[in-house]
């Protein structure tokens, strides 16, 4: 199977792990582990933004940094350009937190909540430099879409809202 293949099926199963489910972390947890075992990649995992920094969320792989501050590294730096970043060589990133001196390149993919806000984002980091391209940026952008409105909570307060009226 190509990249590409590998990616589609993994989307759709995304798509099937995401459908009717309402927890963020829940949901976190099972894509982490489904990129990991379609792509295996080196470390594969989400920060939260919570408290005005970015928290470590649900991973897979070596223990991570907890707290990553706003513009700093290319977690900080995807959330405050709002967009993916895509890094071949993290040497070559000005500010790059090592948290394993094994990465070498990475991937940063803010996920975005209906208002237009970064509520995560998701970071893979990977052991060969320039792991990353243009159809890694796709899928990504795309599995982070599914998962948006479950980590944006509005599935969450309409469950809330649903369980009121029962
Ligand atoms: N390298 C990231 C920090 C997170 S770890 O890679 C898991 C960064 O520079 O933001």
């Amino acid at each position: 199977m190509d990249k590409e293949e590998k990616y589609s099926l993994l989307t759709e199963q995304v798509r099937a792990l995401t459908a009717g489910e309402t927890d963020g972390v829940a949901v976190m947890a099972n894509v982490c582990a489904a990129i990991q075992e379609a792509m295996g990649f080196f470390w594969t995992g989400f920060y939260r933004v919570a408290g005005g920094e970015l928290l470590l969320g649900p991973f897979q792989g070596p223990v991570a940094c907890v707290h990553i501050a706003f513009g700093r590294g290319v977690c900080g730096s995807a959330w405050e350009q709002r967009k993916t970043l895509v890094v071949p060589d993290v040497e070559l990133f000005p500010g790059h937190i090592a948290c394993s001196s094994l990465s070498r390149s990475e991937i940063v993919v803010p996920v975005f909540a209906e208002g237009g806000e970064v509520v995560a984002v998701l970071d893979i980091d990977s052991k060969e430099l320039a792991t990353f391209d243009d159809t890694d940026r796709r899928y990504l952008e795309a599995i982070c879409q599914l998962i948006a409105p479950v980590l944006s909570g509005e599935l969450e307060s309409q469950a809330v809202e649903h369980d009121a009226d029962a």
